[in-house]
């Protein structure tokens, strides 16, 4: 019984798994030059907000995962000042994020912008802290 049970799980859970894998691997591939997964450790070579950054305030704004998810859509396609979550400063610093029109497909960012909103930020990040405000 305890076979049948452990058997089921796996397959139960294998889809998301891999789900999870591939969507990592997309934004490996299309987001992680600029975005960065962990906290920088150095600074001067940072050209955007690390993933878990974004999504803290992505999250304060639309704490609704469905709500997020539009509006990352929308905003990589479309970037303007008066959309971003990003305060003023970070836009100052780095710019506003170019279109990503033509290099990631819609497609593409259904597999990815709903892994961002589950896994980041990461469970125990306090984005208070440190220099990743
Ligand atoms: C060429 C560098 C670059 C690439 C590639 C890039 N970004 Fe960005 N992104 C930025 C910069 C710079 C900002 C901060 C300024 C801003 O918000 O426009 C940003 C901000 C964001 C934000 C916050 C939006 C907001 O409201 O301010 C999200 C969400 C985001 N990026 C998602 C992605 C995803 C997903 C990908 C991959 C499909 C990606 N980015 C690829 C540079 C990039």
């Amino acid at each position: 019984m305890k076979r049948v049970i452990a058997t089921v799980l796996i397959l139960a859970l294998s889809p998301t798994l891999q789900a999870d894998s591939k969507a990592e691997a997309l934004f490996d591939t299309k987001c992680m030059a600029c975005h960065s997964k962990m906290r920088p450790t150095d600074m001067s070579k940072v050209v955007a907000p690390a993933l878990m950054g974004v999504m803290r305030h992505v999250k304060m704004k639309y704490p609704n995962k469905s709500d997020a998810v539009a509006f990352m859509k929308d905003y990589i396609f479309n970037p303007t000042k008066e959309k971003s979550i990003c305060t003023p400063q970070k836009i100052e610093r780095f710019g506003l994020m170019p279109s990503q029109k033509g290099i990631v497909t819609d497609e593409e960012l259904d597999t990815i912008l709903p892994w961002m909103f589950d896994n980041f930020p990461p469970k125990g990040f306090r984005g208070g802290q440190g220099r990743n405000r």
